[in-house]
């Protein structure tokens, strides 16, 4: 049987260690490489932060699989068994010019099913944290289920790449929303946009492209507080792929559904 207190109590440890190894590279030089396109960046600390929680899962729990960004987990095919979903820091764009608004993200999935979620905000001390059925909880204090409201009234967070010309989607439809909610917002952290969302501090979440490890431990956390996490047609995310990404308080998921997503 999985002791996940247990996995819980190391995870909790692991991500200090991680969170303080992250605050000290502020003062050093970074090592900055491009990966697919000359603004996808990757660093030396993207790389041993993921380095770092790969050694201690595959230490204390050998057969757990594990899926991370940077390519040193495993090659994962099924979500059979205990799997481990993991971006070192979301963000790094962030994390390089802004030092700040990044995160580690960590899922942890049992045959398919998330079971616990992580999302450090390193920069502020902040950790988001759900268990599945217990609820979710900023710093040990526990999240509030989301109120509903309306989508005049919502800020949503928008990824400003698809609100312009792009060769994926038209994007009239989410120029309208853009034009009917209260504000949006762009971080540039995946997982801290799903963190807000989950701490009712944004209504909803749009973007048309994310990996698993950017929403893993991002939808754990926001289906905790009661929020819906689906792609932009409203089906299930499939945590193999990259997927559009549509997230919303309950009743505002349907009206944007409704309202905007019909012909996306
Ligand atoms: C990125 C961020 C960003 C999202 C990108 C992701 P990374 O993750 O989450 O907000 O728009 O699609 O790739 O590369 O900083 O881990
Ligand atoms: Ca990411
Ligand atoms: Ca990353």
């Amino acid at each position: 049987m999985t002791n996940w207190n247990e996995i819980d109590a190391k995870v909790k440890q692991w991500l200090r260690e991680a969170g303080d190894n992250i605050r000290k590279s502020f003062t050093e030089t970074l090592d900055i490489q491009t990966k697919s396109n000359p603004n996808d960046l990757v660093t030396n600390m993207d790389k041993a932060t993921e380095q770092f929680f790969i050694e201690k899962i595959k230490q204390n729990y050998p057969d757990h699989s594990i899926l991370g960004e940077e390519g040193f987990g495993d090659k994962l095919e099924s979500l059979d068994g205990v799997v481990w979903i993991i971006d070192p820091i979301d963000g790094t764009m962030n994390f390089i010019y802004q030092q700040r608004h990044f995160a580690i993200s960590i899922g942890i999935f049992e045959n398919g099913i998330g079971r616990l979620g992580y999302i450090y905000d390193v920069a502020h001390d902040e950790l988001y944290f759900a268990e599945k059925g217990k609820g979710a909880f900023l710093n040990g204090k526990p999240l509030k289920k989301l109120a509903p409201v309306k989508v005049e009234e919502a800020i949503i967070a928008l990824n400003s790449t698809w609100l312009v010309q792009n060769r994926r989607m038209d994007p009239k439809p989410l120029i309208s929303l853009a034009q009917t909610v209260r504000g949006t917002r762009s971080y540039g952290t995946a997982a801290l946009e799903f963190a807000y969302v989950a701490a009712g501090i944004l209504d909803g979440y749009i973007t048309m492209r994310l990996s698993p490890w950017d929403f893993a431990a991002g939808k754990i956390l926001v289906e905790e507080t009661g929020g819906i996490v689906t792609n932009l047609k409203g089906e299930p995310l499939n945590l193999l792929e990259n997927n559009t990404i549509f997230v919303a308080k309950p009743g505002l998921h349907t009206e944007i559904m409704e309202r905007f997503l019909q012909n996306i």
